[in-house]
């Protein structure tokens, strides 16, 4: 098995409803994870990037996030749409999507 060329971590964490800070989960995160595996699979990238879960990271409001490694890249606020973007110009492309990008004031 060669070495991952990148990381995704995509937060899929979960809290009790009505919680005060939200969660990804309950904000798409395991659909964007299905998506993320759908697309590598279909693109050829399986085995060239790891997709894994993560924890809270902390701006829970941005969910779902993700982060792209060693690329240092967040993405906020996910939808499946946008998870296609990524892969095209992100991933295959090595641009990244800077409309989808988290600003440093996301971070507090
Ligand atoms: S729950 Fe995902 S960043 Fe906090």
């Amino acid at each position: 098995m060669p070495k991952p060329e990148r990381f995704l971590y995509i937060c899929t964490n979960s809290r009790p409803e009505g919680h005060p800070r939200g969660a990804c989960s309950q904000k798409g995160g395991g659909a964007i994870l299905m998506r993320f595996a759908e697309l590598l699979n279909a693109e050829g990238l399986k085995g060239k990037i790891t997709l894994a879960t993560s924890g809270c990271v902390g701006p829970c409001s941005s969910g779902p996030l993700v982060s792209v490694m060693p690329d240092n890249v967040w993405y906020k606020s996910l939808t499946t749409e946008d998870v296609d973007e990524i892969v095209i110009e992100h991933l295959k492309g090595n641009r990244p999507v800077t409309r989808l990008e988290m600003e440093d004031r996301d971070w507090g």
